[in-house]
């Protein structure tokens, strides 16, 4: 493999066995970080790193970040600042630390990180990751910054290794990156690029690992998942609903997750699949943004407030007990307290099982930044302690609702008290019940006996 495509280097490059350099990754930002930061750690560990969670002890420190609010995006300097002492203590010691921002804020900000904060050694955006291992050893060699956020031509999930670490009973699976929707508040467009989406062959062998491992379930993400379009093993391409009904015939594959979609890509098969395919769960996380058309045409959303109902009224045909998840936004620019009660409408029309929400953050670079009309502070946390109480109060109803159902739960680890499990029902709600340790990653019928705001509780039901 040459030194472009990533990730194995000379045996004289690589970390020796004898004094194993330690790192540490950070993550921000969405589940797509939280399956890069795997994939990071996986090709550091390949090269002979060891994991560390002491900061104080970390060769390596990397930050992947998140860019999509300003707050995230700041959060990244104040760690950078932390991260500094920690650097300078270190070399006091005589130790040397290299610290690495990898990730949205990477992509977005580029060289600008390394001014304003010159502690950094490497920036490196979401599409070189592969190559960090490579880009580490030069940082060190050249001492200088180096900065790296082209979109590159090779395909990184190719060039990493294949050797995925020891699992729990879920993971994460990324298929498609990247978003060619341009909301007018959102940078996703601009940190992860174009749409893309991985061939269905390579996913299907990663999954399959995954599964050998002891996965049970696999989450599929996106940043528009439903958008997937990659190429089948028939040399054509194939839709998200296609690529779930391949994967759901992986032996011991219980269950299959995906996340987030957008409605404009909710296919009649995706549907469909809904009814259809049992190992898919009935859960579906449907991001609807507000309530209000004018402010819907504004985002750049490309629905209406009827259409998204309408296709809701669709997936419940196909799937009435399904829990719905979703992500709104409150003061976008312009939002008038009407439109502002239309969002709010709508939620207590649909019912959300589980729901984000959010204050409108300006984001540089994004059209609705420059938009007139932006909306004031104290108006945005009012709306948004509002909206947070209404959708609050639709969970616990869902969450009530199932008190004395019986779900399969698939445990997924220790629970705070001993003897206890902690695992999800099929609509993603966590389940706490007595049960013993030999059930980690099995599929067990609990009797539900009691809802919280974000658990539930149960008993597991007699075989
Ligand atoms: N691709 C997904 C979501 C990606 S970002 C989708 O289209 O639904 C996750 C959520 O962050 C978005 O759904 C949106 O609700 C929120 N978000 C994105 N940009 C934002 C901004 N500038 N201010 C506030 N919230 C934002
Ligand atoms: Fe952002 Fe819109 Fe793309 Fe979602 S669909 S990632 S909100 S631009
Ligand atoms: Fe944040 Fe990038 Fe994900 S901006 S939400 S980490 S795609």
């Amino acid at each position: 493999m040459d030194s472009a495509s990533g990730v194995s280097l000379p045996a004289s490059e690589s970390v020796s066995a004898a004094s194993p350099k330690k790192v540490i990754i950070k993550t921000f930002g969405c589940q797509m970080n939280v399956y890069d930061s795997e994939r990071m750690t996986e090709a550091l560990v390949a090269q002979g790193y060891v994991e560390t969670t002491e900061l104080g002890e970390a060769d390596v420190a990397v930050l992947n970040t998140c860019h999509i609010r300003e707050k995230a995006a700041e959060k990244v300097y104040s760690d950078l600042g932390r991260l500094r002492e920690v650097k300078e203590a270190r070399a006091r010691e005589g130790k040397e630390t290299l610290i690495a921002v990898v990730g949205c804020v990477a992509q977005a900000e580029g060289a600008e990180i390394v001014r304003r904060a010159q502690a950094v050694d490497l920036v490196v955006g979401p599409q070189s990751y592969h190559r960090l291992p490579e880009l580490i050893t030069r940082a060190r060699s050249q001492g200088e910054a180096i900065v790296e956020t082209e979109f590159p031509e090779e395909d990184k999930f190719a060039a990493l290794p294949a050797q995925r670490a020891p699992k729990a009973a879920t993971a994460f699976l990324t298929v498609q990156e990247g978003c060619d929707k341009f909301c007018t508040f959102c940078v996703v467009p601009y940190t992860r690029g174009m749409e893309y989406s991985r061939s269905v062959n390579s996913l299907a062998e990663e999954a399959r690992r995954l599964v050998e491992r002891g996965v049970r379930e696999i989450t599929l993400l996106g940043q528009n998942v439903n958008a997937y379009h990659g190429e089948g093993p028939d040399g054509r391409a194939w839709s998200l609903a296609h690529l779930i009904r391949h994967l759901g015939e992986i032996e011991g594959l219980a269950r299959l997750r995906y996340t987030t979609s957008h409605p404009r890509d909710m296919s009649d098969d995706l549907i469909a699949a809904h009814r259809d395919e049992a190992k898919l769960m009935p859960y579906l996380h449907l991001p609807f943004q507000s309530g209000a058309d004018r402010i819907l045409a504004a985002m750049n959303r490309k629905h209406t407030a009827d259409e998204y109902r309408r296709l809701v009224a669709r997936i419940r045909d196909a799937r009435p007990d399904i829990a719905l998840s979703t992500d709104v936004i409150v003061g976008f620019p312009g939002e008038t307290d009407r439109e502002f009660e239309q969002t709010l409408g709508l939620v207590r029309e649909i019912g959300f099982a589980q729901a984000y929400s959010f204050k409108y953050s300006a984001r540089p670079g994004t059209p609705a930044a420059n938009l007139p009309d932006q909306i004031g502070e104290d108006v945005k946390t009012e709306r948004l302690l509002r909206l947070q109480e209404l959708l609050e109060s639709g969970q616990a109803r869902f969450n009530t609702a199932c008190v004395g159902k019986t779900l399969p739960v698939l445990f997924e680890k220790l629970g705070r008290r001993a003897g206890q499990l902690v695992g999800r029902s099929p609509y993603l709600q966590a389940v706490h019940a007595e049960a013993r340790e030999a059930l980690l990653g099995c599929v067990v019928a609990v009797e539900i006996s009691a809802a919280g705001a974000n658990s539930l509780s149960g008993v597991i039901s007699a075989p």
